[in-house]
């Protein structure tokens, strides 16, 4: 277990005793693992080609020293002003055309062929320097990839992309349907980037776009690690990424890194339920897991608050620990910080750290991180364990980027909400202990026994085909009001939705409905429940689907709302409208009875509280504010944070969190 954080000895350069004390203070909180150099490339090569590694020397054999780790980061993140100023065309330009100033970071131009070549050297002298050092366990590359660049490299290499992609001006002018509003490209050159003073209205452009951006920041990263591949190929690599963050395709970029890291900032106590920002950060970290099927970084999170929400609450007693170990309970093998000591000056001087600007050990927030220090060395053997979900939700990020873009109604611009849609369907699962996957549509769906895809409305190439055969062969699919309207250039699919989804599902979808916040309707069950609905009301007409639920209301009043569709040994679910939690809470039950789906513990579990599951691990988790009690089931159990034997009744404190095994 990785217990540590980003750590930036080189902004104390002319006070090095600092380092000893943070050596001490990081022993005192056990930390193991600490992210050196990621902001450090002025330090490390104050001149263009002069470097001095001196500093990173006695760093590195300090942690070394004490026992502990390197994630050492390559300093692409934040360039320095000497390169930004002797090489400009490695300054960003953004969509509008304007090269950025030097300042700031995260602001490089990613094919730009001297930052290629200068962050090649760069590493290429880490990787040799360090290759043989103790402390070296990881390569934390670049730092938060993201945004875009639309220089004149960038659109040359876009257009090249483009001519790779399609070969043919008249395939790519069909694809995107230029003749609309007369937008067709007679030359290559004509091709540019999205610009919201140009382009900005041919979603086949923007889609393709934003593929070229993660394509390119790819193939950025492949240019970083080609060195460090080279010379230390048992170190492995990992980028740290940022939720669902729609800059990149993180279901795209996972597959070229060795671990999949993430740095997550929940704000806790804020007026929304616990529970439900809870549940959300269970969905990323679900995401982050799901993206390689295995294990993967906590890389940062706030000791204590961030700097940059509007409001930024004090985690109060308890939520650390709670709120660390619920990244651990979701596959997580670390919790890491943001950040290891207050910078004295700049714009992160206020973010939460584990050493404040009084510089000991004496306050609550240092108290906590060695709290979770002491209990990830009990936690151990939970290392590369795994949760074993028998559900997938698909949440994609192209279909994301898609229906990003359409324009429609006021609710086909503004409230999609996607991810939201995905939430509500997950909450289910997560109030219920059971196990997720959040998957895109590409993967492998044979593993699981249930398959949700909400708002798929996005159809790659045999993503139907694969759905029926996942049907065929006894799985459960749901899908629901705007699925399968578009194909993966966003042209709309011919002959009637949802696509090639009709057949699986038994339905055809005839129009949609866009409600008011204060209109109302409802679902009327075919047992006289109703359910409130929302936003979209598809007009459906069954074709070998059965109805088992109308629309209560309007013209509509009567059609069917929600379906099931026997096909081959499985179902398929429509859900036509945007339901609550009551819907869900009542509809999925059965399903999972009929489905055989298990559970991470057959108990009755309190409202606030989740129980995850790594393998033999299993985690409780009171996301309340108030104490709560949970029954076991009949054996007997050890709590690994308390180091006892528990049986029958636990009691749950307020953010009470605990992990437990089954005594053999
Ligand atoms: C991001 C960055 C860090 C820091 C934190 C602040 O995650 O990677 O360098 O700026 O935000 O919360
Ligand atoms: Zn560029």
């Amino acid at each position: 277990m990785l217990h540590g954080g980003d750590y930036n000895p080189d902004q104390w350069h002319r006070t090095p005793e600092i380092w000893d004390e943070d050596m001490r203070l990081m022993r005192l909180s056990k930390c193991n693992a600490m992210s050196v150099g990621i902001f450090s490339w002025t330090t490390t090569e104050p001149e263009d080609g002069v470097y001095d590694f001196g500093w990173l020397d006695t760093i590195m054999d300090k942690i070394a020293d004490n026992g502990a780790y390197a994630l050492l980061a390559t300093p692409s993140g934040a360039k320095p002003a000497w390169m930004a100023q002797k090489y400009p065309e490695i300054l960003r330009v953004q969509s509008n055309r304007v090269r950025d100033l030097q300042g700031a970071r995260h602001n490089h131009c990613y094919t730009s062929p001297v930052y290629r070549r200068k962050i090649t050297e760069m590493n290429a002298r880490l990787a040799e320097r360090y290759k043989n050092h103790p402390a070296l366990i990881m390569w934390h590359v670049s730092n938060e990839y993201g945004g875009e660049c639309h220089c004149p490299l960038c659109q040359q290499a876009f257009r090249e992309w483009l001519q790779k992609r399609y070969q043919n001006l008249d395939d790519l002018n069909e694809a995107y349907w230029t003749r609309f509003w007369s937008h067709t490209y007679t030359d290559w050159t004509q091709l540019e980037s999205p610009a919201p003073h140009g382009e900005n209205q041919v979603h086949g452009l923007t889609l393709d776009w934003k593929r070229f951006v993660t394509d390119q920041t790819i193939d950025f990263f492949k240019t970083e690690i080609a060195p460090l591949k080279e010379i230390t190929p048992d170190i492995p690599t990992t980028a740290n990424l940022m939720g669902t963050y729609t800059g990149l395709n993180y279901q795209k970029f996972a597959p070229h890194m060795d671990v999949v890291s993430w740095d997550a900032y929940p704000a806790w106590h804020n007026p929304r339920p616990t529970e439900e920002l809870a549940t959300h950060f269970s969905f990323l970290h679900d995401i982050n897991r799901s993206l390689k099927r295995q294990p993967f970084l906590l890389m940062e999170s706030a000791p204590s608050v961030v700097n940059w929400q509007p409001i930024n609450k004090l985690k109060r007693p308890g939520m650390h620990k709670l709120a660390s170990l619920q990244a651990v309970a979701h596959g997580s093998d670390s919790v890491q910080y943001f950040q290891w000591r207050k910078s004295r000056g700049c714009s992160e001087q206020h973010h939460g750290a584990v050493v404040d600007h009084v510089g000991h050990e004496n306050n609550r927030v240092f108290r906590d991180v060695a709290e979770v220090g002491a209990a990830l060395e009990k936690l151990e053997p939970v290392v590369g364990s795994m949760p074993q979900p028998e559900v997938a939700i698909i949440y994609d990020w192209e279909n994301r980027w898609l229906l990003d873009t359409i324009c429609g109604n006021r609710h086909m611009n503004s409230s999609r909400d996607y991810e939201g849609e995905c939430l509500r369907h997950y909450r289910y699962f997560w109030k219920n202990g059971i196990p997720v996957d959040i998957i895109s549509m590409d993967c492998d769906f044979a593993k699981y026994k249930l398959l949700i895809a909400p708002m798929l409305y996005m159809l790659r190439p045999g993503v139907s085909d694969r759905v029926e055969t996942f049907a065929q062969n006894g799985g459960t699919f749901i899908s629901g009001f705007l699925t399968g309207w578009s194909d993966e250039s966003g042209l709309c699919i011919l002959g009637g939705f949802p696509g090639g989804l009709r057949k699986v599902l038994g339905i055809w979808a005839e129009e949609i409905d866009t409600l008011y916040d204060d209109d109302i309707n409802h679902l009327l069950m075919h047992n006289g429940k109703t359910y409130p609905i929302s936003t979209f009301c598809e007009l459906i007409h069954c074709e070998t689907a059965k109805p088992l639920a109308t629309y209560q209301s309007d013209f509509y009043a009567g059609r069917p709302a929600l379906t099931c569709n026997d096909f081959g040994k499985g179902k398929a679910y429509y859900i036509a409208t945007r339901t609550g939690e009551d819907f869900f809470d009542d509809l999925y039950p059965d399903i999972i009875k009929d489905t055989n789906i298990h559970r991470n513990l057959e108990t009755k579990i309190p409202k606030g509280v989740t129980l995850q599951r790594r393998d033999d691990y299993l985690f409780i988790m009171n996301f309340s504010e108030e104490n709560k009690t949970l029954t076991l089931d009949e054996h007997e159990y050890t709590d690994l944070l308390e180091e006892k034997t528990v049986k029958g009744t636990l009691d749950l404190g307020i953010y009470d969190v605990k992990v437990l095994k089954k005594v053999p």
